[in-house]
């Protein structure tokens, strides 16, 4: 699988040792990256079939106390391999995802006294690229700290981009600005952008472990810059050698469908290093948690507590008869009656409140054959989680939990550690410190057989791979908007820009399934701006391996026929494909069952209604399929007429061209079973 190749294949060397140039191609040749030494500078550039992508651009770091890494370097050796593998994954969008790169690593020493060593290691796929750096053990870099990572990414156009803007209190729940690139300042990662000859980019970052979030900085013209969120005191990363830092990662499409099919940040992380996978289960959740964002039941206790063992009965009830694997139930334990998202509120992750037979409850979930799911809110009180987190996961495994919804609710700077002098240490949400939390937590998390949904986290960059037990998080702007969020819910256009940027990271906890779309008697001023056949949609659309159904079980009951598509729609698949794609428009996704020969169609609109075409070449050849289809009626209309939903059935085959008939806002979702 790995095989060095003949040096003279793959690239070739001009000059001196302090000026050379190196390129390798991707394996289909449709990549090329090149490295450049100049008078002993690194820089490196991307182009794609001949074509310039990114230019001439800046590599290396600041380094405290000593001086920087980013000059007067030579060659001293260089290895170009090739590797080719497919690998499954445990659970996923796609069962089977080939890793297949060319990989220059080119290891630099400094020309000065102190002959410090710098490896960069290129992989380049035919669906991007990836690089990082490596700091080999050395006697004159051991602890170190780095004060600025230099890459750069030196656009060739100002292209339109999809972005939400770095270093803000409410850390990655943020609408996506569409701009051109000049517009930016600092934003996060995926940052999505479109060529005017309509290539599709994004950067972002793969295994990110004990580093810091990186974030984009522009930085002159069409130059973005990695800008890494800092430490309180001002460090960007600690670091002993050898150390390695996660991969900065480039994929290119030539739709923006591509994008989402590029499994690129995935292929740069490890392998599973989880053994037993057997208790790590893709599945399907209600809970007790709609109800208090709609202001229904509160998570505090008092007369209007949500999470009473009576009520959590009632959810267990409904997710046995209909087949739902967890039930979360939020409110549960000690500390939500302080204003828990504002002071910091210190919770107990063991206590249950008065009132909350917790033992009870978990063993009445196992014996209706559902099960709990855990919840840990730690309102961004890492040191009082993190002195608690061994003694709750123990007591949720204990009760047969296998999934445990994790929060970090709190301003973008407001988690904290104590210093060597017991001064308090104020940390952004992203930065090197809470990453390290983060790995903690999922490594914990695991030794006690239990999969994580994290809420207010890091940023995804794939290492599901290699911890499947991190299954889905949140980290953007979900469901939750539409009960409370101040425009009066998302806009209908939110989520056709999501799976082009935020669902490139990774899975994501949307928390679809709100059927009843207007809630006045609870909230007035807010409710879902979409019709029902799009939010039955967003199933197929938006990936999470855990996906709830969020509406009251009431909403469900009494609209059976909407719930049926929930109740079926897997959430675990063989494959992926993407029929429709433009970014913050229109999306269609068709995804075959891992566990059955079913295919699934979601698709939605913005506030334009459409008519679509989807040819079904993707069902098996010569196979009859019933199409169960829930459209958009011929009336339907987010704004006047939201339920207008259409359910019929009829026959396809893979030469059937059907039309997707899309009303404002509007959706439409399939299931395909084979007729026989
Ligand atoms: C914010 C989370 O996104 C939400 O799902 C949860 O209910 C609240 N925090 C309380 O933990």
């Amino acid at each position: 699988m790995k095989t060095v190749l003949c040096l003279s294949l793959l690239f070739f060397m001009t000059q001196t040792a302090l000026s050379q140039t190196l390129t390798v191609h991707s394996p289909g040749h449709i990549n090329a990256v090149t490295f450049i030494l100049d008078d002993g500078v690194p820089f490196y550039e991307v182009n794609r079939l001949g074509t310039p992508v990114i230019q001439q651009s800046a590599m290396g770091f600041e380094l405290q106390n000593q001086p920087a890494l980013k000059d007067g370097f030579a060659i001293l050796e260089t290895e170009e391999t090739t590797f080719d593998e497919t690998w499954t994954q445990v659970w996923g969008e796609k069962k089977h995802i080939r890793n297949h790169y060319n990989e220059l690593r080119v290891s630099l020493g400094e020309m000065t006294n102190l002959q410090r060593r710098l490896d960069i290691v290129f992989r380049v796929f035919d669906d991007g690229v990836g690089f990082r750096y490596e700091f080999p053990e050395q006697p004159n870099l051991q602890a170190f700290n780095i004060m600025d990572e230099l890459t750069e990414f030196n656009l060739t156009g100002d292209h339109t981009s999809w972005w939400i803007g770095a270093y803000q209190w409410n850390r990655f729940e943020y609408y996506f600005e569409e701009s051109p690139v000049a517009a930016i300042d600092t934003v996060h990662t995926p940052l999505t952008m479109q060529t005017t000859d309509d290539l599709f980019i994004s950067i972002h970052e793969a295994a990110l472990v004990d580093y810091s979030t990186m974030t984009l900085e522009r930085t002159n013209d069409l130059t973005l810059k990695a800008n890494l969120m800092p430490w309180a005191d001002g460090v960007h990363v600690r670091a002993e050698t050898p150390f390695v830092t996660p991969w900065r990662t480039i994929q290119l499409a030539d739709t923006a469908g591509g994008l989402i099919t590029s499994y690129l940040i995935l292929n740069l992380n490890e392998p599973n290093k989880i053994e037993d996978t057997s208790w790590i289960e893709p599945s399907k959740y209600v809970g007790i948690w709609w109800e208090m964002h709609l202001d229904k039941s509160t998570w505090g206790t008092g007369e209007r507590h949500g999470a009473t063992t009576e009520n959590a009965k009632r959810y267990i009830d409904f997710a046995a008869e209909h087949g739902f694997e967890h039930v979360l139930v939020e409110g549960w334990n000690i500390g939500w009656d302080e204003n828990w998202y504002e002071s910091g509120a210190v919770f107990s992750f063991t206590e249950p409140v008065d009132g909350f037979d917790l033992e009870g409850v978990a063993a009445y979930a196992l014996e209706r054959g559902t099960r709990l799911m855990g919840h840990h809110e730690t309102s961004a009180s890492i040191i009082s989680y993190e002195e608690q987190m061994e003694d709750a996961f123990a007591l949720y495994e204990r009760l047969g939990v296998r999934a445990v919804k994790t929060g970090y609710v709190g301003h973008g700077q407001e988690i904290f550690w104590l210093d060597e002098n017991g001064e308090k240490q104020f940390e952004w949400h992203h930065g090197q410190h809470m990453v390290r939390h983060h790995q903690e937590v999922v490594e914990l998390a695991a030794r006690h057989k239990i999969s994580l949904n994290v809420h207010e986290g890091v940023k995804d960059t794939g290492l599901r791979r290699t911890w499947p037990n991190l299954m889905t998080r949140e980290v953007a702007k979900g469901q939750e908007y539409n009960a409370w969020g101040q425009a009066g819910g998302n806009p209908p256009s939110h989520t056709l820009i999501l799976p082009f940027t935020r669902n490139l990271a990774g899975p994501f906890d949307y928390t679809p399934g709100v059927l009843d779309l207007h809630f006045d008697d609870y909230r007035p001023y807010n409710r879902v701006k979409s019709t029902l056949a799009k939010e039955l949609a967003l199933y197929v659309v938006i990936y999470s391996p855990l996906h709830m159904a969020a509406d009251l079980p009431q909403n469900y009951e009494s609209n059976m026929e909407a719930f049926l598509f929930i109740k079926d729609v897997p959430v675990d698949w063989y494959d992926t494909q993407v029929l429709h794609s433009s970014i913050g428009n229109y999306i269609t996704i068709v995804r075959k069952d891992r566990n059955s020969e079913d295919w699934y169609l979601g698709s939605i609109t913005n506030e334009k209604g459409r008519l679509l075409e989807a040819p079904l070449s993707f069902l098996d050849p010569g196979k009859i399929y019933i199409a169960e289809i829930y459209r958009d009626g011929t009336f339907a209309d987010w704004e006047d007429n939201p339920y207008d939903l259409e359910i019929v059935t009829k026959e396809v085959n893979s030469q059937t061209i059907l039309p997707l008939r899309l009303a404002t806002s509007g959706g439409q979702a399939i299931r395909f079973r084979p007729k026989n």
